[in-house]
C-alpha cells in the first residue's frame, strides 16, 4: 500500500506483465488512476513492456519489475502466464505473495488444428490451483474472458462484463471495483472459486466464436 499526501492506493502488479493480457491490464487500471508494476522473468522485458504502457498512462504510474520484486511491492498480484507456466510460477513466488490478493486471469486451454479446448487441470480449474498453492494468499479469479486486443486499445470502451469469483467477499468485491473502473467493464459476482473453472472453460468457446465470426466476442449477463 502507498501512500500520496493523506490518500492511500493500492499498487498492482502483474506477473508475465509482458504478455497482452497482462499489459492491457496494467494500462487499464494505470489509466483508471492505479499504480501498476509489470513483471517479467527479465529485467529488461520487464521495462520495455512498462514503457509502451507508460506512453497512455498517467506519469510516474507504470514501473517494471522481476516477478518476485512485483509479487512483493504489490498488493493486489494479478497471475497473467501460460497455464503451462502457471503452477511453477506460484510455487516460485509462494513466500512473496502470501498475505496478498492474487488474481487470476488463466484459462488452461488447448489450441489444435484451430480449435480451441479446455484443459482438464486436476485441482479443477486454475484458480482452484492456484488457492491449493498459495494457502496464505487470498485467490480471486476473474477477466478470463476479456479479450487482450481490446484492452490494448486505450481508446476504446470495453461492452463485456467481468464474473468475478472468490471465497473471500472483501477481495472479491475489491476486484469487482477494479472491473468497474474499467470503462464499458461491469464486474459481476460469480460466487465462490469453484464456480472459476465454468468462467474459464467458456473462454475456449468465446475463441471458436472468434474464429467464425472474425471477431472479438466476451459475455454479457442479462436478468440481473
Ligand atoms: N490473450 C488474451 O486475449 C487473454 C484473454 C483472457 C485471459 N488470458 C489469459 O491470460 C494469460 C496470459 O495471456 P497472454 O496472451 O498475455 O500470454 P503470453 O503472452 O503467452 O504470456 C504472458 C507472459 O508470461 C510469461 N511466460 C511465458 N511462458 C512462461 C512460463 N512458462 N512461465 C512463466 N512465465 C511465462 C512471458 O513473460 P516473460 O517472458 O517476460 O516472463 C509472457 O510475456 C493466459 O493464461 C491466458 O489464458 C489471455
Amino acid at each position: 500500500m502507498g501512500v500520496i499526501g493523506q490518500e492511500i492506493f493500492v499498487i498492482i502488479g502483474f506477473l508475465g506483465g509482458t504478455g497482452p493480457e497482462g499489459k492491457g491490464l496494467a494500462l487499464r487500471f494505470a489509466l483508471a488512476g492505479d499504480q501498476v508494476i509489470i513483471g517479467s522473468r527479465d529485467k529488461a522485458r520487464a521495462d520495455e513492456a512498462a514503457a509502451s504502457v507508460a506512453e497512455y498512462a498517467p506519469e510516474g504510474s507504470v514501473t517494471g519489475g522481476l516477478n518476485d520484486e512485483v509479487a512483493s511491492a504489490s498488493d493486489v498480484v494479478f497471475v497473467a502466464v501460460p497455464y503451462g507456466g502457471h503452477r511453477a510460477t506460484l510455487e516460485s513466488l509462494r513466500e512473496f505473495l502470501a498475505g496478498k490478493v492474487v488474481v487470476d486471469v488463466v484459462a488452461p486451454l488447448v489450441f489444435k488444428r484451430g480449435i480451441v479446448s479446455a484443459t482438464r487441470v486436476e485441482d479443477g480449474s486454475a484458480a482452484l490451483e492456484a488457492k491449493a498453492v498459495l494457502p496464505n494468499s487470498t485467490v480471486v479469479a476473474a477477466f478470463q474472458n476479456v479479450s487482450a486486443e481490446d484492452l490494448l486499445e486505450p481508446d476504446t470502451s470495453i461492452e463485456s462484463d467481468v464474473i468475478v469469483c472468490a471465497d473471500d467477499a472483501d477481495a472479491k468485491a475489491m476486484v469487482i471495483g477494479l472491473a468497474d473502473s474499467i470503462p464499458g467493464i461491469r464486474g459481476v459476482d460469480g460466487g465462490g472459486l469453484q464456480n472459476a473453472r465454468y468462467v474459464e472453460d467458456f473462454t475456449a468457446m468465446l475463441l471458436n466464436i472468434n474464429r467464425i465470426y472474425k471477431a472479438h466476442s466476451t459475455i454479457k449477463i442479462v436478468g440481473i
